[in-house]
């Protein structure tokens, strides 16, 4: 077990970082003037501080519920688990299915891999294209584990999103095998283009869709959730008392102020996107500019560029520049196996246009060394 290599660098940072590592939203973008007044109000009520349900806060899940009804996906307060932070959410699910099988793209997000060899889950790796996962691959191997977890939309590391195609072969597949998805899905609200349908809202029995307040919001929170099938949901419900009671109650009861004002929440997300977006394109046109050799497939949503500088190892080259404050994430760091070492993962959202140029030259000028 290796510890994240993110979280063990981004200790290494100080004020004068340029970092392009971490999944971090960025700080400038936080309510922090409605979440004050939300904070305010439920200080007010003494049962902010007092213990809750362990499935959550009932007016937070009710919100939460009609957020996916709102989308076409019919849902109820039964079928929301509010967990700390969707991370969480991996953990329980994996603890329910612990020395299990169980399907993941290759590149996947770390802290999931992480969770799974906790709990000693035999990982079966699938490639991820450009347009989803190999569909044959996925077949063949949910055949035998049973149990997938994919991130479709703007996936952390890659910034991949399934197409509707994809999205319609992996709901049929799960369904002929009678078998279950864990769709995760924390950047599914930051689209630059469109919002796409889950896959989870085609095959409702038979998936765990994964929500999380973190990077639209503010992670320090640690509001996510599991939304699912009450069948489902109901077995995990003594893993998640034997984690932690139950969330923060704090925190959900201020985030369920903060979401009493709809609009409010709704303006919030349309800014985050555009800013995004905007920096988005910034990052690409300086990339393009900078460091032309580096391959990338332009993200449509999320927080991340992903590609490929030909020959050059990145794990070398990002302890060079540690020493010159410029942080990212080799692409190593997000393989199981089939290690690929000239591949990098950049987050865009938490730099200004004159950091990005300076952070990319600085790389440059380390290439070049
Ligand atoms: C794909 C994915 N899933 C889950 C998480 C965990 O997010 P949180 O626990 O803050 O909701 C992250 C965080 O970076 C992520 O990228």
């Amino acid at each position: 077990m290796k510890r994240s290599f993110i979280r063990e660098i981004l200790e290494h940072t100080n004020n004068n970082t340029i970092s392009f590592a971490g999944g971090l939203p960025n700080a400038k973008l936080f309510p922090i003037e409605q979440l004050k007044k939300s904070a305010q109000v439920v200080l007010d009520d003494t049962s902010s501080l007092q213990y809750g349900n362990s499935t959550g806060y009932e007016k937070l899940k009710e919100k939460i519920a009609k957020l996916y009804s709102d989308d076409g996906f019919f849902t109820t307060s039964s079928n929301i688990l509010i967990t700390s932070g969707s991370q969480q959410a991996l953990d329980i699910i994996s603890r329910f299915n612990s020395n299990k099988n169980i399907t993941i793209e290759t590149l996947s997000y770390l802290g999931a891999m992480n969770v799974f060899n906790l709990n000693n889950m035999d990982i079966n790796t699938i490639n991820l294209q450009d347009d989803g996962c190999d569909i044959k691959q996925f077949k063949q191997s949910i055949s035998k584990t049973k149990l997938a977890y994919i991130i479709p939309d703007f996936q952390n590391p890659t910034g991949i999103s399934y197409s509707d195609k994809k999205r319609e072969q992996i709901a049929s597949i799960i369904k002929d095998t009678n078998s279950l998805v864990i769709e995760d899905s924390p950047y599914s609200e930051i689209y630059f283009e469109k919002k796409f349908e889950s896959i989870s809202q085609k095959i409702p029995k038979n998936s765990y869709h994964l929500g999380s307040f973190s990077k639209v919001l503010a992670p320090s929170l640690r509001i996510g959730w599991i939304r699912a099938d009450e069948k489902l949901l109901e077995p995990l419900i003594a893993y998640k008392e034997a984690m932690d009671l139950h969330t923060n109650g704090l925190s959900q009861f201020i985030l369920n102020n903060y979401l009493e004002d709809i609009n409010e929440f709704e303006n919030h997300k349309n800014k985050i996107r555009k800013i995004y977006s905007k920096k988005m394109q910034i990052f690409c046109n300086f990339l393009d500019e900078v460091l032309p050799q580096f391959e990338y497939i332009k993200p449509k949503g999320g927080m991340f560029v992903y590609g490929r500088l030909e020959g050059i190892n990145t794990k070398e080259l990002v302890n060079k520049c540690l020493k010159d404050d410029v942080l990212f994430v080799p692409g190593v760091e997000f393989y199981i196996n089939n290690i690929k070492e000239d591949e990098i993962r950049f987050n865009f959202t938490n730099s200004t246009p004159a950091q990005i140029f300076k952070g990319l030259n600085i790389i440059k000028s380390l290439i070049k060394e």
